[in-house]
């Protein structure tokens, strides 16, 4: 399969990737650094980043972001980012990426658990996630010519652990080679319209 693989060089990514290039044709995506040039929060940088690599089989995300803040502080201007980027920057890719996968292809986006397991700080994140989910779960039973979409929801993992512990205090955090598994399977498999929790 061509896989697209945006956000590859990251944390989750670095995992995903690792899993999936012996057995595939890897395009690795990101702003910096990536076989191919992608901001997910920009439309022309999406769509030139198809018109570039052609057709594909699978696409996986593993990137978009959100501003963490109290809610109380947390601004229109602030919870921007998690609309842009996570949000729109994820539905898009698939929006813009149809007319480009092969039949019976795949998208695999990424929310996580902060929507179902709420942290101090996270509801700009939980929101994006929840839009992606439901988005996930609704477009799942319009897709064309047998193209699936699914959506994967990691714990919070280990190796992010350092930088995140004080978010996620008394969660149990999981490897991201742990959470990797369910972004193949995703890819591999043949449901749809799921959203895989790895907790
Ligand atoms: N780490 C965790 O514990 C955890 C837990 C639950 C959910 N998640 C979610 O999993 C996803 C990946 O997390 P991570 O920790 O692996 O992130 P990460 O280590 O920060 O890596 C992010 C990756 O995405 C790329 N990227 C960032 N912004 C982008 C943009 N606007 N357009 C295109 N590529 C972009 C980065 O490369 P460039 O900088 O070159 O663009 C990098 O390859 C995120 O959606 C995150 O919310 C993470």
């Amino acid at each position: 399969m061509k896989i697209l693989i945006v956000g590859a060089s990251g944390t989750i990514g670095k995992e995903i990737t690792r899993l999936l290039e012996n057995d595939h044709e890897i395009i690795r995506a990101g702003r910096k650094g990536a076989d191919v040039q992608a901001d997910i929060t920009s439309e022309t940088s999406i769509q030139k980043m198809y018109e570039q690599i052609g057709k594909v089989d699978a696409v996986v995300n593993a990137s978009g972001g959100a501003n963490f803040s109290p809610v109380t502080e947390l601004t229109p201007e602030l919870n921007e980012k998690g609309i842009q980027s996570k949000l729109k920057g994820q539905i898009n890719l698939v929006l813009l990426g149809l007319q480009h996968m092969n039949a019976k292809g795949s998208f695999t986006l990424t929310t996580g658990v902060m929507m179902d397991d709420p942290i101090a700080q996270g509801a700009s994140a939980a929101m994006a996630n929840g839009g992606v989910k439901a988005f996930v779960k609704a477009a799942a039973i319009e897709m064309p010519r047998g193209i699936r979409v699914n959506s994967v929801s990691p714990n919070v993992v280990e190796e992010s652990w350092d930088r995140l512990h004080t978010f996620f205090e008394g969660f149990e955090a999981v490897p991201a080679s742990r959470v990797a598994l369910a972004y193949k399977k995703s890819v591999h498999g043949l449901q749809t319209g799921m959203n895989y929790e790895v907790y």
